[in-house]
């Protein structure tokens, strides 16, 4: 009998399953391999290398770190390629693309003969990407992030993507930047590869994905271009021989218990919104479905820890310096369950506890003495969100987090570019914006168009920050008193749809709640006159999106990629 290359034996076959095999060995050959190399352990790595993507242009150095390493332990590897996504170039959203991705994976992993696999991931939505994809094929499984970029820096000031992107472009629109200094800043955003210095959506995806065991310890903040990195691709490489052969598989690293961890650990980060997405995403792969309410009970018990923008001052770089995730989680340990596996092989207790030894450091500051006591983010009801709203209030001016204002509505993201700047624009520092129709299916793909532009003439005035609410999402790298992801969205039919300019908007952040005191009655006819939604005329991957696509609290997954939900976090 043949025997199969790698160790799985269950190879897809035709009826001949020796045949199957001699005719695959036929084809790999013609890449020079011998019989010998292929009884091997196969390790695929996934290459998520592209021209469009600056976050991932270390991904070919990281795949040969890795490919040695799991040579040194005695493995195959087969890098391999699926789609990369970079935020900056994908159209409608990247958002929209996250799902392609997932499947992508999820079929080229289960497709393919492979013994465990390498994720090469990085940038926003590659990680939870990836995570979807490989819980849903459920082989052996190790996450590699690109790494975050180095800090730039302009006359004397450090800046990097994207929070410094938008605080000199706010300066640039007020005036208070010439032509030139917006140049010259645009050279320095983003000065080297790898993913954004600051805590967006990136950085914390990193965070979570170590937290919930899918890491080696450490290796969430290694800058891309740090020799530590590739030595972490090349530990990853033998790791990954080990875990095929100990058979240990994402379903058993992602649980209640580690998706609580890795919560914890966005709002310890001051982490971004999106996050909150794509955990409901990934742990709804493993059947796991995330509560609102209990993200919210979390983050009235967990401060914020890293003094990172956009809430703090620093850069991805020194959290690495400081210690990285360890530093975290030494400070989060007692609320976090210790026993949770991880790819190591050990559990997240043991892994703290063979960690470095901790020592002066400011970048992750102790519970007793947080960067912002109250929470990263919180979690509203009220009649415009029934199903949900998410305010990261760590990140807000604080004098607005209780308001109430006047609605000023746009309707959509070409009705706003068109009127924001408008000189006539009836708008004052009180006045509530509101954006619909940018939600999963409105825009459609949810783009990151919840960080409103405050009004040209109000910005040369000095306003610095308004509330802003919509079904939209925001980039992690973002500032401002921003309500997001309002479930259900308005091209879904939510109450979002109702509101009109003038009426009066309600922000308790507080109480937790965000209303539209506007009578039920009056809601009522408004409802009433709304035309009827057209079925959509589309086809391709649109029409699978815009039928598929579940609201923000179901993760935007496509909602027959998700299995039954039997269990629930945070516990
Ligand atoms: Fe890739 Fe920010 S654009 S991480
Ligand atoms: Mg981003």
């Amino acid at each position: 009998m043949t025997k199969p290359f790698g160790m799985r034996r269950n190879l897809p076959h035709y009826g001949d399953r020796d045949f199957s095999v001699f005719l695959r060995k036929a084809f790999i050959k013609a890449m020079g391999y011998t019989e010998e190399a292929l009884e091997r352990p196969i390790i695929g790595i996934v290459d998520t290398h592209s021209g469009y993507n600056a976050c991932h242009q270390n991904v070919p150095e990281l795949i040969a770190a890795a490919s040695r390493g799991v040579m040194l332990s005695g493995g195959i590897p087969v890098p391999f390629p699926v789609v990369s996504i970079h935020e900056s170039f994908s159209h409608p959203t990247s958002m929209y693309l996250r799902n392609l991705m997932a499947m992508d994976a999820e079929e080229m992993i289960r497709g393919q003969p492979m013994d465990a696999v390498i994720l090469l991931g990085g940038c926003d939505k590659t990680v939870p990407a990836l995570l979807m994809g490989a819980l849903s094929a459920n082989i052996p499984a190790i996450m590699l992030v690109t790494g975050p970029m180095l800090a730039g820096s302009w006359r004397g000031e450090r800046l990097g993507a994207c929070t410094d992107c938008r605080r000199f472009w706010a300066r640039y629109r007020a005036g208070e930047i010439d032509e030139a200094g917006i140049q010259a800043v645009n050279y320095e955003l983003a000065p080297t590869i790898g993913t954004c210095s600051v805590m967006g959506t990136a950085s914390t995806m990193a965070l979570a994905a170590e937290a919930m065991g899918f890491m080696l310890p450490g290796s969430a903040s290694v800058p891309a271009v740090h020799a530590e990195r590739r030595r972490l691709a090349e530990r990853t490489g033998e790791r990954a021989v080990a875990l095929a052969a100990e058979g240990l598989t994402p379903d058993r690293i992602v649980t209640p218990a580690s998706v609580t961890n890795a919560l914890r650990v966005i709002l310890a980060a001051g982490g971004s919104t999106n996050a909150l997405i794509h955990l409901t995403a990934i742990a709804g792969r493993a059947g796991i479905r995330v509560d609102l309410e209990g993200f919210d009970r979390l983050g009235r018990e967990t401060p914020v820890l890293v003094d990172l923008k956009p809430t703090g001052q620093g850069y991805m770089e020194d959290l690495y310096k400081a210690g990285g995730l360890t530093a975290i989680l030494r400070e989060l340990r007692p609320m976090l369950d210790l026993d949770c596996m991880t790819v190591t092989g050990r559990t997240l207790g043991e892994e703290i506890d063979a960690a470095p030894a901790p020592f002066d450091q400011q970048v992750v500051r102790p519970l007793a003495d947080p960067v912002y006591r109250s929470g990263a983010m919180a979690v509203l009801r009220g009649n415009l969100a029934p199903g949900g709203a998410v305010i990261k209030q760590a990140a807000a001016d604080q004098a607005l987090l209780q308001h109430t204002g006047p609605a000023l509505v746009f309707e959509d993201l070409a009705d706003l570019a068109a009127r924001i700047d408008d000189p006539d624009l009836d708008v004052t520092p009180q006045s509530v914006l509101v954006l619909r129709n940018a939600g999963p299916k409105g825009a459609p793909g949810m783009p990151e168009a919840g960080y409103l532009p405050i009004p040209r003439k109000l910005a040369r005035a000095g306003v610095k920050d308004m509330v802003r609410i919509s079904d939209a999402r925001m980039s992690g790298t973002a500032f401002g008193t921003i309500v997001l992801h309002i479930t259900p969205e308005s091209a879904a039919g939510g109450p979002l749809g109702l509101v009109r300019t003038g009426d009066t908007v309600c922000l308790d952040t507080a109480g937790r709640r965000l209303d539209l005191l506007v009578d039920e009655a009056e809601l009522e006819r408004r409802r009433a006159a709304l035309p009827a939604a057209a079925p959509p005329d589309e086809r391709g991957y649109r029409r699978l999106y815009l039928n598929e696509v579940l609201q923000a609290d179901g993760g935007c997954d496509f909602g027959s990629f998700v299995p039954a939900q039997t269990k629930v976090a945070p516990v």
